[in-house]
């Protein structure tokens, strides 16, 4: 049995079919139309939701805990149901408020925000939480909100002068006037297993373990916004599924003394500020992996554990040096990531395993880390080369280095270059020919639709001398803008 509220009505249902996504659900089984259906894949955010959840507060320096309501966009082309447990499902029919329309719909209208009005709901979604979060609003947060929601016919300025408008005047709403009582109907939700159903959503590893058993065959997710791929974009259905979301064990955000331990079920939104928070050159990275709302879903247990060439997760994993916590519910081990990835999709997890947890161990004091990802658009893309390095150095010289790299191979991949570098004066331009040959040679990529092959093997060595001079004197770093771009428009991180 699933238990949420859609809208403001308590819904508990026992889904017949285990892969039903939120928007078949409410389009074809609660006929509510109003959220579209663009895409299908997660990129185009015609079919954006809300979920609202309790979220604790801390008020007066951890003395006293409040809660409020946190309100997440989030895809429901690619959101299986399991996602709604506990929450408040809000969609656009609910916004308006005795015939009169919510703040942020009224500025779509005043701002001509809307043309075929296809894409509107979705906005107005994305607005509609914009309007709800905490933090001040400018038009960095308003593009940052809205970076999952793409218009055909309107143009962004309208829409993204009609979000500033309202989230910038805001008044209370009737959302605010409710929270106390959805929370107390939230609370009032508890957790269950449905260890019977072929939606299972265990509640900890010892739960995990017997629905693994029982199903074996059955796929794990936690986010869905990849496996839901399989069923609206290839047709796939899955009759029994198991959800990680509510596995308690793999929701761990522990900071240790030399290390970050991230549960591999939380989603990205929820890690980013302590990652962020110890390693602050991922910034522009993580902020264009996928969009906000696929944040608000994916987990990076699920980046890593699909092992695609092309996730942006491990790379970052592989120059940190990142070990991976499986578990299978009587024995856990680690893996280092540079173990982790073994071929095409395949990693280093027996039968019966999952991914505990990531341990991220903190950067070296004087260790500078970068993060380049080169895709064809800026938000919500795929990247072609992906390419991250740290390096410490020891009185100008190199005392470590480690990389990771996406996009270049069958999988993400690491090469050492402590081999031919340490001891080398950084600064020196013959270290970084050094390695020049290896960086090229090493790997052998693909041509697809996102670059050729040479492309890539091109880009690789200008984001290792992209690194190098970021790395050394001002006078380098100014020259890092004449990297060389040969194919169409990428877009370049840092740049
Ligand atoms: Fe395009 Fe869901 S329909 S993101
Ligand atoms: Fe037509 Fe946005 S108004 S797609």
């Amino acid at each position: 049995m699933l238990s949420f509220l859609l809208n403001n009505k308590l819904i508990e249902i026992s889904p017949q079919q285990a892969d039903l996504t939120v928007l078949e659900y409410l389009r074809e089984q609660q006929k509510l139309t109003g959220t579209k259906e663009g895409c299908a894949s997660g990129d185009c955010g015609a079919c954006t939701v809300v979920l609202a959840e309790r979220k604790q507060t801390h008020i007066q320096n951890n003395q006293a805990n409040a809660e409020q309501l946190h309100y997440r966009p989030v895809n429901s082309c690619i959101t299986f149901m399991s996602a709604l447990q506990g929450k408040q499902l809000i969609t656009v029919e609910h916004l308006a408020a005795n015939k009169d329309l919510h703040p942020v719909q009224q500025s779509m209208v005043d701002h001509h925000g809307s043309q075929c009005g296809f894409c509107t709901p979705g906005f107005i979604m994305s607005m509609f939480a914009l309007y709800h979060d905490d933090n001040t609003v400018d038009r960095e947060t308003v593009n940052h909100a809205l970076s999952g929601n793409l218009c055909r016919c309107t143009g962004y300025r309208p829409i993204i002068d009609a979000t500033l408008h309202a989230c910038t005047n805001r008044q209370p709403d009737q959302f605010d006037q409710q929270a106390a009582q959805v929370i107390k109907q939230l609370k009032n939700i508890k957790s269950q297993d449905n260890a019977q159903q072929n939606l299972l959503t265990p509640l900890d590893r010892n739960g995990l373990r017997e629905a693994i058993n029982r199903h074996p065959q059955a796929p794990l997710f936690a986010g869905s916004t990849d496996l839901a791929l399989q069923v609206t974009q290839q047709l796939r259905s899955h009759s029994t599924l198991i959800s990680l979301s509510q596995v308690k064990e793999l929701r761990q955000l522990e900071v240790h003394e030399k290390g970050l331990l991230l549960g591999a079920a939380l989603p990205f939104s929820d890690i980013e500020q302590p990652l962020l928070a110890y390693f602050p050159a991922l910034e522009e990275l993580f902020t264009r992996f996928a969009s906000y709302p696929i944040r608000n879903q994916a987990t990076l247990g699920g980046n890593v554990a699909n092992a695609s060439p092309i996730g942006d997760m491990p790379p970052v994993l592989l120059a940190l040096n990142a070990t991976i916590n499986l578990d299978d519910g009587v024995n856990r081990r680690s893996v280092a990531a540079k173990d982790f990835f073994l071929d095409y999709r395949s990693t280093a997890m027996q039968a019966g395993e999952w991914i505990e947890a990531i341990y991220i161990p903190f950067a070296a004091e004087l260790s500078q880390l970068r993060a380049y990802k080169i895709s064809k658009r800026m938000e919500d893309d795929i990247s072609a080369v992906c390419a991250v390095f740290n390096i410490e150095l020891n009185k100008g010289l190199v005392a470590n280095i480690s990389c990771g790299f996406g996009g270049v191979a069958a999988t993400p991949v690491s090469i050492e270059l402590n081999n031919i570098l340490v001891g080398k004066p950084w600064s020196a331009a013959s270290t970084f020919e050094l390695a020049i040959a290896l960086i090229s040679e090493s790997f052998s990529p693909i041509d697809d639709v996102r670059a050729t092959k040479a492309y890539r093997q091109e880009m690789l060595v200008n984001l290792w001398r992209r690194f190098w001079l970021e790395t050394n004197s001002q006078q380098h770093a100014i020259s890092t803008r004449v990297v060389q771009v040969n194919q169409g428009q990428q877009g370049v991180s840092h740049a």
